[in-house]
């Protein structure tokens, strides 16, 4: 135990420390007395940048997260900027040993390392991209799997978080895909999203991490849901994984005061979906995924009469009635996107035996972007312009024949209503 080093040995300790290959991770935080720092937490991790050694530090504060690569030579600075922040723990994890270094409350520094009795074999840097198999291959430690327990500390997924795990990994597959139909993942800025209904949490911190850590994306997330309880539950997590930039708030969908770059509707149930994607357009999201959930609205209200008269054979089973109004729901949902200026299309997400609710609406925004991220100067971009002559003759269709107004009309308000008007 060493106790009160001044701040060149410390700054010494601290750049012999994460520089040795045996570094897996530190953790600043805790404020001392008297500290004048907007950073609550920051977490210094490797990470593999185009085939190049980086340490990511992830700052996250109260209001904002900052996530920033530096090579080797470069951490001195942000290194002694830290131990100037007078944080009350550092935590740091080796290979090889764990150190410790707290701060008392009368200003005392003791400096702790304690060895490890089973050295673990080396940790390569966190790739930056591992996309070619799945977003997150078993069989290596994923502290996020491990610390949602669907996999053990060596990385071998538990059997009954099975399906979890594939479903995480189908999710981080499309939002992969979609994502690079935009110009998020090229802006040289954080990306913000917002996931509506976030439930558990497991989509959302598989989100942060895959963009984080695993594509090296700057990104920020905050999840709402109305049920406080998985928002507490959702809170612990995040702070257990020490993760920087995820944030958890028990509210409606709908009256989050944020401009998301991406917005996810998960699973949320009925006409949240509708107000999530509401939310999206409202703030002009580049990219918006939802996989919706039950749908009762107008499963209420369609019925053989008029146009679809037809139909009464298939209108006349529960059953049947229930999957007609699931797709005509989802086709409003689609059309409205792709009336409001989203290049949009419907994929199957994961087939899995616990739900049935498995399609997935991709929608991107169109005017600056093609698909594959083209730009409107490069051949294959299309434009897919607001107030679009085809999707909407195709709504105003819709809805002649099934005699209804659906829910994403009203709640697209004004604006929208114009543009569909008959
Ligand atoms: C089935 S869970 C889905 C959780 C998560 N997105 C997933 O896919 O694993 C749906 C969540 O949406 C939340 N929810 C439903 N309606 C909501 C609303 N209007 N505003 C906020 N949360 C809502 C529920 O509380 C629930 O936690």
């Amino acid at each position: 135990m060493q106790t009160n080093p001044t701040r060149d040995e410390l700054l010494e300790l601290l750049k012999g420390t994460v520089t040795d290959a045996a570094f897996r991770r530190a953790t600043f935080a805790g404020a001392t007395r008297g500290a004048a720092t907007e950073w609550v937490r920051v977490v210094i991790r490797p990470v593999d940048l185009r085939g190049e050694l980086y340490y990511q530090f992830a700052y996250q504060g109260a209001k904002k997260a900052v996530t920033k690569n530096f090579l080797a030579d470069e951490l001195e600075a942000p290194l002694d900027e830290l131990i100037g922040n007078g944080f009350a723990g550092v935590h740091i994890t080796t290979n090889a040993e764990e150190v410790d270094i707290r701060t008392s409350r009368k200003g005392r520094v003791h400096v702790g390392r304690h060895r490890l009795k089973q050295p673990a074999p080396a940790a390569e840097p966190e790739p930056h991209n591992r996309t070619k198999d799945v977003p997150l291959p078993e069989g290596k430690p994923d502290r996020l799997l491990e610390v949602m327990g669907i996999a053990t500390p060596d990385g071998r997924v538990r059997p009954t978080m099975r399906a979890k795990f594939t479903q995480i990994n189908e999710f981080l597959k499309q939002f992969g895909h979609a994502l690079g139909d935009t110009d998020l993942a090229r802006a040289g800025r954080e990306v913000s999203i917002l996931d509506c209904g976030c439930g558990s949490s497991y989509l959302t911190l598989a989100a942060h991490h895959y963009l984080n850590d695993v594509l090296g994306v700057p990104a920020r997330i905050l999840g709402v849901d109305v049920n406080e309880e998985v928002i507490r539950k959702s809170t612990d997590r995040a702070e257990e994984l020490g993760a920087a930039g995820l944030l958890f708030e028990c509210r409606t969908i709908g009256t989050a005061d944020v401009a998301a770059d991406v917005v996810f509707a998960l699973h949320a149930c009925d006409t949240a979906t509708d107000d999530a994607i509401a939310q999206a357009v409202r703030s002009g999201a580049k990219l918006l995924l939802c996989v919706p959930c039950c749908h009762h609205d107008l499963n209420k209200v369609i019925s053989p009469a008029g146009p679809s008269e037809v139909l009464r054979p298939v209108l006349r089973h529960g059953i049947m009635l229930q999957r007609a109004a699931d797709l005509v729901t989802d086709a409003f949902r689609a059309l409205a996107l792709r009336i409001m200026g989203y290049r949009t299309d419907v994929v199957e997400f994961v087939a899995t035996e616990h739900t049935a609710r498995n399609l997935m609406i991709r929608a991107v925004r169109g005017s600056s972007v093609g698909p594959r991220g083209l730009s409107p100067a490069e051949p294959g971009f299309t434009a897919a312009p607001v107030g679009d002559p085809a999707p909407v003759a195709e709504y105003q269709e819709m809805k002649r024949f099934w005699r209804v107004t659906p829910y994403i009309e009203k709640v697209l308000g004004e604006p929208f209503q114009q543009l569909v008007k008959a």
